[in-house]
């Protein structure tokens, strides 16, 4: 027998544990590098709301008459991944702040995609007690994002423009234009512009 959508929602509540469970163990680590008093205390107060989060899902699962089970998630695994290597780079002050948000944000959002889904799943399917644990999660989660936007848009991606202008030269230098594809590729009109074409210095 082909699986339903209650089988698919079953799956995405396993996904979203295991998602919640992974930001318990990334959201310190974010925080403990967050400059920003204020981002820090936004990234501390997400990480209390996400262990209640957690307690949700568990509550979701016993309606659903499942035990509590990750499995496991591999989309938040990449959004983590790429936040600790951004921690690991030479970004300091504002510039890693708005890099911490640009990271928080990417997993809010991939979690609020996650909580629309199973929101809209468990209505399709008439468990409006289920649909209502996920709103009351999927309302901190927007909550959490336009929190970080405020930071960001507030002050810190202003401040983290200070240092641009001197830091330009640092970047590494673009490949110069490749010559064009063979002239015996091209037709003749083409080709005939390309032996005029100026060489580079
Ligand atoms: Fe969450």
């Amino acid at each position: 027998m082909s699986e339903t959508l209650h089988d698919a929602l079953i799956d995405e509540i396993k996904d979203l544990y295991h998602a919640e469970k992974q930001l318990t163990k990334a959201l310190p680590k974010l925080a403990k590098s967050a400059t920003n008093q204020d981002l820090r205390a936004a990234l501390d107060s997400h990480l209390a709301e996400t262990h209640g989060q957690i307690e949700r899902l568990e509550r979701v699962f016993e309606l659903l008459d499942e035990k509590p089970s990750g499995k496991h998630c591999a989309g938040m695994a990449g959004i983590i991944e790429e936040g600790s290597n951004v921690l690991e780079e030479d970004f300091e002050g504002a510039v890693l702040d708005a890099c911490i948000i640009a990271s928080g944000q990417r997993a809010e959002h991939y979690e609020i995609a996650a909580y629309g889904t199973c929101i809209a799943w468990a209505q399709a399917l008439g468990l409006t007690e289920v649909a209502q644990v996920l709103g009351e999660t999927l309302a901190e989660e927007k909550a959490a994002d336009q929190k970080l936007s405020a930071l960001a848009e507030g002050d810190i991606n202003e401040a983290a423009t200070a240092d641009d202008s001197s830091d330009e030269e640092d970047e590494d230098e673009a490949p110069a234009p490749q010559p064009s594809v063979s002239a015996s590729a091209k037709s003749a009109k083409t080709a005939k512009s390309a032996t005029t074409r100026r060489r580079p210095n």
